[in-house]
C-alpha cells in the first residue's frame, strides 16, 4: 500500500511550508490562502491521506476520517483548541490528534488585555467619535472610563492563557480572582466558585476550552448575576457565551460592555453586536502575532511529521496511538 499524502488545509507561510516540502512526504495543499476548503473539497483532499494539518475552521469528524481511510495516522491542529476535532472518533480509529499549546499563550493574553483596556478606557468609542468630526474640547467628563487599578478581574478557566492575563492585569494594579479548572499556579490569584466570581468581577475574561460542559457557560442567568457595570471579554471560543442572551443584556445595559474576539456562530456575528457602542469586536486574532503564528505552524508541522515518522509528537491530545490499520 502506498504511504499516502499529507493534506494541509491552508498555506502555513514560508518556513513551515519549506519544512513540509523537505519532509519527503507528498503534499496536497488547499490552494486558497484566506478561506478554508469547502466540505466537498476537503473530503476529496483527505482521501487516502496519511496526515492532515488542519486549522480550527475545518470540522474533523467521523465522516471525514472514514473518507480519508485507513492510512490516516495523524490530525495535527494549528491551534491549542481542538473543539473542531472529534477526538473520540479519532481515537477509535487509532488516529493521533495533536495541538499547539504554549507558543500562543502570550499573544492571546495580550489581545485579552487589549480588549480589556479598550473597553475600560473606551478607546474604540473615542476613536470613532473623533473620526465623526464632532466638535469637542477637553472636558472633565469627556469619555470617562474605569480605573483599572480599582477593578477586579475574574478569570474563568485558569490555565496558561488565564495565568498570563493575570500577570498582565496585576501589573496594572488589578485584583485577580479565578474560577474553574486549570493547571496554572495561583501566584497571588484568589480561587473561588463561578457563582461567587460572577458577582465579584468587574471584568470577566473567559479562558476555558469549549466542551459540552462549557457550552453556554455564560447564559442569561449567569449574566444577570453579574455586576451591572461589569464587562465580559472572550478570546477563547464563542459558544462559551449564549450570544442572544449577551446581546439582550448589552442592549438593556444590564452589563456595561463586551470585548469579543470569538463568536457563537463564527464567522457569522450577531448583527446587533455590530450596532452597539459598548462592544469591541475583533475577528478571532488572539494568536495573530507574526512570530506566534509561525511558531504555531512549525509546531503543527513537527507534530505531524513526528507521528508519520514513527516518533512521539511533542503535543498529543489523545496520547500517541499506533495506527491500528498500518
Ligand atoms: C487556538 O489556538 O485555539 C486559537 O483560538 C487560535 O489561535
Amino acid at each position: 500500500m502506498a504511504a499516502g499524502h499529507l493534506y494541509v488545509t491552508r498555506d502555513l507561510g514560508p518556513e513551515p511550508m519549506e519544512l513540509l516540502r523537505n519532509s519527503g512526504w507528498k503534499l496536497v495543499v488547499h490552494p486558497d490562502r484566506d478561506l478554508p476548503p469547502a466540505r466537498a473539497a476537503l473530503l476529496d483532499g483527505v482521501r487516502g491521506a496519511a496526515g492532515i494539518i488542519t486549522l480550527l475552521t475545518e470540522a474533523m469528524d467521523a465522516e471525514l476520517f472514514d473518507c480519508a481511510g485507513p492510512k490516516l495516522q495523524v490530525v495535527s491542529a494549528v491551534s491549542v483548541g481542538t473543539d473542531n476535532i472529534d477526538i473520540e472518533a479519532a481515537s477509535r480509529r487509532g488516529i493521533t490528534v495533536t495541538n499547539t499549546p504554549d507558543v500562543l499563550t502570550d499573544a492571546t493574553a495580550d489581545l485579552a488585555m487589549g480588549l480589556l483596556l479598550a473597553l475600560n478606557r473606551r478607546i474604540v468609542e473615542a476613536d470613532a467619535f473623533l473620526r465623526r468630526g464632532e466638535a469637542w474640547s477637553w472636558g472633565p467628563r469627556l469619555f470617562l472610563g474605569r480605573d483599572l487599578a480599582e477593578e477586579v478581574l475574574g478569570i474563568v478557566g485558569y490555565g496558561r492563557i488565564g495565568e498570563a492575563l493575570a500577570k498582565r492585569a496585576r501589573a496594572f494594579g488589578m485584583r485577580v480572582v479565578a474560577a474553574g479548572s486549570g493547571s496554572a499556579q495561583n501566584g497571588g490569584v484568589e480561587r473561588m466558585p463561578l457563582d461567587q466570581l460572577l458577582a465579584t468581577a468587574d471584568v470577566l475574561s473567559l479562558h476555558a476550552p469549549l466542551t459540552e460542559q462549557t457550552r453556554h457557560l455564560l447564559g442569561a442567568q449567569q449574566i444577570a448575576s453579574m455586576k451591572p457595570d461589569a464587562v465580559i471579554i472572550n478570546t477563547a471560543r464563542g459558544p462559551l457565551i449564549d450570544e442572544n442572551a449577551l446581546v439582550e443584556a448589552l442592549k438593556a445595559k444590564r452589563i456595561r460592555g463586551a470585548g469579543l474576539d470569538v463568536f457563537e456562530h463564527e464567522p457569522k456575528i450577531h448583527p446587533d453586536l455590530l450596532e452597539l457602542d459598548n462592544v469591541v469586536v475583533t475577528p478571532h486574532i488572539g494568536s495573530a502575532g507574526e512570530q506566534t503564528r509561525t511558531r504555531m505552524a512549525l509546531l503543527a508541522v513537527k507534530n505531524a511529521l513526528a507521528v508519520l515518522n514513527g516518533q512521539d509528537p511533542a503535543h498529543p491530545v489523545n496520547g500517541h496511538q499506533k495506527h491500528c490499520f498500518a
